[in-house]
């Protein structure tokens, strides 16, 4: 089990979820944040000049799934989120220790999807 987060374009959360509900990928938790990479929030760099970094607004997307379908999750979320300029988000993937459906009590690759 793995615990996939992906920081993407707030703009770019329409086409990510499209991709993954086509995927058959349907269980997910969407956040509201703000990140900087390592532009530090500004479209490009002025030299000689230092600015305070500025942390723009992104969407977190938490995805929880079992081994086989971290590629296409992977995959699915790249369709979606690419532009191909700077800002285009990155993807974590975590191990997942144990997962526990509350209302059933069932763990592990049961509960996850
Ligand atoms: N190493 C990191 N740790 C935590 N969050 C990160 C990290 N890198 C990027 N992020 C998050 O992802 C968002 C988008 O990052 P971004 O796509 O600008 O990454 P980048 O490494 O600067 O790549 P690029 O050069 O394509 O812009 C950031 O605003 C931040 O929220
Ligand atoms: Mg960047």
């Amino acid at each position: 089990m793995k615990l996939i987060i992906a920081i993407i374009r707030p703009e770019k959360l329409v086409d990510v979820k499209k991709e993954l509900n086509e995927a058959s990928i349907n269980l997910m938790t969407v956040i509201n944040s703000i990140g900087s990479g390592r532009q530090m929030g500004y479209p490009e760099t002025y030299r000689g000049v230092k600015h305070e970094i500025r942390l723009l607004k992104k969407i977190e997307l938490q995805i929880a799934v079992n081994d086989d379908y971290v590629e296409p999750t992977i995959k699915a979320i790249t369709r979606g989120a690419k532009t191909g300029n700077i800002g285009d988000g990155k993807i974590f993937v975590v191990p997942i220790e144990e997962c526990i459906r509350i209302r059933t009590g069932e763990r592990g690759s049961r509960a996850i999807g």
